[in-house]
């Protein structure tokens, strides 16, 4: 390549320290989070000023100028509003507002029925997932010696420990928990779009299984919109939806169709194909009506979303040994596990729903 003009070497060097640098960005966040900053903007009516986050903090009047600078980043970084005078670091007429991303980071408030998202955060920016990542040159560079053996994640080779199994509760039980409820906050947001904007995915169906349904908050939601609907996990005489394990590898419990709502981005494309395999026996054929729902992100190259999906992905080799997938990785795996077609129905923000055929 030419040798950059001096334009172009001032725009790369600004470039390279944003990029050197913006991991600062989610450790502001984690800031936010754990001093309550969302939740303070809320008690206060959504708007603050500078002095009045510092009192609803209880911080040291001495930290206002520092406070002062990591609210200007939450602001042009998008977690926070700001107005008059915000993107000056010590302005007392500064007012700075929540948005639609610190508003899911408020604690007690239930969006769509679902609990705050600060989890999320404080999993995402761990230590662990941070040594993780600080680990994947060095795993990079380590042969897996068995052919087809599955390969463990920098997360497993720097912490001895699997994400979201016993070995990382013996490892730090508190962690643990996090992980654990950052799992369900993610999994559980947006189920009521779902329901409201796949209306069509459920309305004709007269059974459905919701395959590894965590703790059966989504059984719950979807037997709630469609009371007609005969699902797995059971519904007791009282309403409630009893989640009853079962192993996806082995066996499905069958029905019109099943779902498979942010399972399989955890597994790798071989399990996969086992997990649609066992699906594909469990549903009557495409005239009957079977089919298996899948809801996961499909990363897609032309979408404004394509590098959170990508962050979405790089996540999950960091820490897992799933993948996020493109159209042509889901096809790949539909085709091999012995469907005939699939068709994406919606696309809900990072996420995609689609039908796959017998
Ligand atoms: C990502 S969570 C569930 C997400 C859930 N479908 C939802 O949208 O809320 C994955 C779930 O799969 C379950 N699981 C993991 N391995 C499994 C297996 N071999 N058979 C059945 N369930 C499994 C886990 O216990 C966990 O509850």
């Amino acid at each position: 390549m030419a040798v950059p003009t001096d334009a172009e070497l001032v725009q790369a060097q600004a470039d390279l320290w944003k990029h050197s640098l913006c991991y600062l960005t989610p450790m502001a966040l984690r800031c936010a989070v754990q001093l309550g900053i969302p939740t303070a903007l809320h008690r206060l009516g959504g708007t603050a000023s500078l002095p009045d986050l510092m009192a609803a903090l209880s911080l040291p009047q001495s930290k206002t100028a520092y406070l002062g600078r990591l609210l200007r980043l939450l602001v042009t970084t998008g977690v926070l509003g700001g107005a008059a005078g915000s993107s000056s670091s010590s302005s007392t007429a500064a007012v700075y507002r929540l948005v639609p991303l610190s508003y899911l980071l408020v604690e007690g408030v239930r969006i769509d029925g679902e609990a705050s998202q600060r989890a999320v955060v404080l999993a995402a920016t761990s230590r662990h997932y941070l040594e993780a990542a600080l680990g994947l040159a060095d795993w990079f560079r380590k042969d897996v010696q068995l052919p087809g053996a599955e390969v463990p994640a920098p997360f497993e080779d720097v912490h001895g420990a699997r994400l979201f199994e016993e070995s990382m509760a013996d490892l730090d039980p508190e962690s643990d928990k996090v992980f654990h409820e950052a799992l369900a906050a993610h999994d559980h947001m947006g189920i009521g779009l779902i329901l409201r904007e796949g209306r069509a995915l459920f309305e004709g169906l007269r059974s459905l299984t919701d395959c590894c349904g965590g703790d059966g908050t989504t059984a719950r939601a979807v037997v709630k919109a469609y009371p007609h609907l005969k699902i797995h996990p059971r519904r007791g005489d009282d309403g409630s939806v009893n989640y009853v394990a079962g192993d996806l590898f082995h066996s499905i419990p069958p029905a019109q169709a099943v779902m498979l709502k942010l399972v399989l981005h955890f597994w790798s494309d071989e399990d996969c194909i086992k997990i649609l395999a066992q699906c594909k026996k469990a549903i009557p054929s495409r005239n009957e009506g079977g089919k298996v729902i899948i809801i996961d992100i499909v990363v897609d190259p032309s979408e404004p979303m394509l590098e959170t999906q990508l962050l979405m992905d790089v996540g999950m080799m960091v820490c897992a040994r799933g993948r996020q997938r493109d159209e042509n990785d889901w096809s790949t795996i539909f085709t091999k596990a012995g469907f005939s077609d699939y068709k994406i129905v919606k696309k809900l923000g990072a996420r995609g729903i689609i039908e796959v055929y017998p």
